[in-house]
């Protein structure tokens, strides 16, 4: 069974790239479940309802999201719309699981791929240089407890390498992948870790790579320069779609291969 799991989407650079080559990526390696973490999706600033729907349509199975889930308000009346318990796509939409409690939304999604393989998507942030999320490393155990699907996809969104690093040796043989977000850089450490994780410290963004993490460069210099505050604005040249693609066995849920994916124009 193949995954393919799409990289931070960042403003209309990253989802026309995205809308390029997902088709293809899908079809030549037979992927059969497709998480996108879109949480940079709509002008780097959260997810609007309207672009989860077209991300849907393009085969997203999950999307998760991250620190930016609340930049746009409607993106919360959306995931309010879907009964807990359904698999209709407002449902399918992730917050990091590990929030305050009684926040809106949901932060996992179990599910039955079209060739009938139960999986788990779960969206887990970290802590070191981010605020907001509770002890990821306590909440997964808690979490995995109650997962019966043998597939689980762990997007763990998070800034230090050493705090992913870690999560990945933690979750070694609990997990299929655990593939990591939020740098918008990727990294060259794809593996598989010994226990049959699939491990990649930052799947780096689907965006435009001429920029500053996906904004545009000389507004980020200029804060830097002078340390005066200026409205940041999504950058457009040089767009990459980056994805991890993660083979594993169904039966069993561990991984045997992972590849690490940098499309352009
Ligand atoms: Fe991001
Ligand atoms: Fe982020």
């Amino acid at each position: 069974m193949n995954i393919l799991f799409v990289g931070d989407i960042f403003g209309s650079a990253g989802r026309k790239i995205v809308r390029e080559h997902i088709g293809h990526v899908r079809k030549a390696h037979e992927v059969d479940l497709v998480v996108i973490n879109a949480e940079n999706a709509a002008g780097g600033f959260g997810l609007t309802p309207q672009l989860a729907e077209d991300l849907f349509d393009l085969g997203a199975d999950v999307l998760t999201t991250g620190n930016h889930v609340w930049d746009k308000r409607e993106l919360i009346d959306y995931m309010n719309s879907a009964p807990s318990d359904s698999g209709t796509r407002p449902r399918r939409v992730l917050r990091p699981a590990n929030l305050q409690p009684g926040l809106p939304g949901h932060g996992v999604y179990e599910g039955t791929t079209q060739g009938g393989v139960d999986y788990a998507v779960i969206d887990l942030m970290g802590r070191v240089f981010m605020s907001g999320a509770n002890d990821p490393f306590h909440f997964i155990n808690d979490l995995l407890a109650g997962i019966k699907a043998k597939v689980i996809v762990v997007d763990f969104h998070a800034e230090a390498t050493s705090e992913k690093v870690a999560m990945g040796w933690h979750l070694d043989g609990r997990v299929t992948a655990v593939l990591g977000t939020h740098t918008h850089v990727p990294t060259a450490d794809e593996r598989v870790l010994p226990g049959g994780t699939a491990y990649q410290t930052d799947v780096g963004m689907s965006g435009p790579y001429d920029s500053v993490i996906g904004v545009e460069t000389d507004l980020v210099l200029r804060k830097f320069l002078t340390s005066m505050p200026g409205k940041f604005e999504a950058a457009k040249g040089n767009p990459k779609m980056c994805a991890a693609l993660v083979a594993c066995d169904p039966l069993t849920g561990r991984a045997s291969a992972i590849q690490r994916i940098m499309l352009g124009e």
